[in-house]
């Protein structure tokens, strides 16, 4: 049993085929195992010829490609992937040097219905475990990185559905707190996995050895970004939270580009709910109505449970933006942005606004008035 079975267990029985997770990890389409094994020697030693090699060796016929369903999309992707970014880490555009690689980039995209790259889920979640595990470095620390992802990925799924079910209610359905304490509990791996993060990945390995392998490629004329963590969707939880109607310029870019990298379902979840009423707001407008009348104990109960979701999301971003603070300091850097896409100080920006919402929450219990009688 592995730490994802305890986190979701049933997820692999889903009809969405990106949540099988089991057999995508199983999946290896392109006979990569044996070839990606020898990967993190290719790249300790620079050796750009054997790269380009291997990722011609394993580019497939167009034909082979349009019959696999998407579990073997996916996991040829995630293969294939693994080479881009390493001849990138080494200054070399992948698709330039292994132009045959563009339409099978592209068709796998279309199957899978995701970008023309590999993402975040790919080189986590739907990697496999044990010796066949993909790594561009084979370091031990590269593989608690991945492991703190692994560990998000079903909780933010479940956080889904809890969200959407909170979109659809008022303060004044004790679904709403209901809705709210569920999306707590999954939103608490959040901070399990940056824990994890910062007790097993120092900041000068990621910012000097794994940063690298994250970089942009260019496919068909636009830049695409590596599988970093930074594409986690969070945004998932914020959206109907607090977001959707909180304008910030900054992070609604960093946003609207991190959609892209996300599973076709949870860019749908974005599209219906951008426009919305997120829960501070709906709150808020329930709160102030209520202002002399009385304390309903349902709006009191909302209230103290959408406090805690941003008090988890507000711990998660206060510790994340300390690992990254050092990761992108001036003595360690190689790199001025994250591998996002974003500085450091969006991570600042956000973790404001998320303390803001959660102030606000917080004083308006915290405001004289009757009790209900
Ligand atoms: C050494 C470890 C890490 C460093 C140095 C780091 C650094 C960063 C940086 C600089 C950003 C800004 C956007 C960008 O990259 O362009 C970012 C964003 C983000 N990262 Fe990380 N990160 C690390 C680990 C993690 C882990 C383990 C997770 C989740 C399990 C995570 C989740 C996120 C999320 C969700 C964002 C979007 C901003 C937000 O929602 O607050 N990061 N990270």
């Amino acid at each position: 049993m592995t730490l994802y079975d305890l986190v979701a267990p049933g997820l692999d029985t889903c009809a969405e085929p990106r949540y099988r997770i089991a057999e995508i990890r199983e999946a290896d389409p392109l006979g990569a195992d044996a070839l990606l094994a020898a990967l993190p020697a290719m790249n300790r030693d620079a050796d750009i010829p054997a790269l380009t090699v291997a990722l011609r060796a394993l580019v497939p016929d167009l034909d082979r490609v349009s019959e696999w369903c998407v579990i073997e999309a996916l996991a040829a992707m995630r293969d294939l992937g693994m080479l881009l970014g390493s001849l990138k880490r080494h200054g070399v555009q992948p698709v330039a040097a292994v132009p045959e690689v563009l339409p099978v980039l592209e068709e796998l995209a279309r199957r899978t219905d995701m970008v023309p790259r590999d993402t975040v889920h790919h080189y986590t979640t739907w990697n496999p475990l044990g010796s066949r595990q993909r790594m561009y470095t084979g370091e031990e620390m590269e593989a608690h990185l991945q492991d703190a992802v692994r560990m998000v990925f079903p909780s933010l799924v479940a956080a889904l559905r809890t969200c959407t079910d909170l979109a659809g209610l008022e303060p004044y359905d004790p679904g709403f707190a209901l809705a709210l304490d569920r999306t707590a509990q999954h939103v608490q791996s959040m901070v399990d996995a940056i824990d994890f993060t910062v007790d097993n990945v120092s900041p000068g390995f990621f910012a000097r050895v794994l940063r690298p392998y994250f970089e942009e490629i260019d496919v068909a004329g636009r830049d695409y970004l590596g599988p970093a963590a930074a594409q986690v969707p969070l945004w998932l939880v914020d959206l109907t939270v607090w977001q959707c109607d909180r304008p910030h310029p900054a992070y609604d870019a960093f946003l609207a580009e991190s959609v892209a990298y996300s599973l076709p379902a949870w860019r749908a979840f974005h599209a219906v709910h951008k426009g919305g009423t997120s829960a501070v707001s709906k709150l808020s407008a329930a709160l102030s109505w209520e202002t002399v009348h009385r304390m309903p104990p349902e709006l009191a109960a909302a209230a103290v449970s959408l406090a805690r979701v941003l008090r988890i999301l507000k711990t998660f971003r206060a510790r994340h933006l300390g690992i990254a603070r050092k990761a992108y300091s001036d003595d360690i850097r190689l790199y001025d942005q994250g591998s996002g896409g974003a500085p450091v100080a969006l991570l600042r920006s956000v973790l404001d606004l998320t303390r803001d919402n959660e102030t606000l929450v917080r004083r308006s219990l915290e405001r004289p008035r009757t009790p209900a009688a």
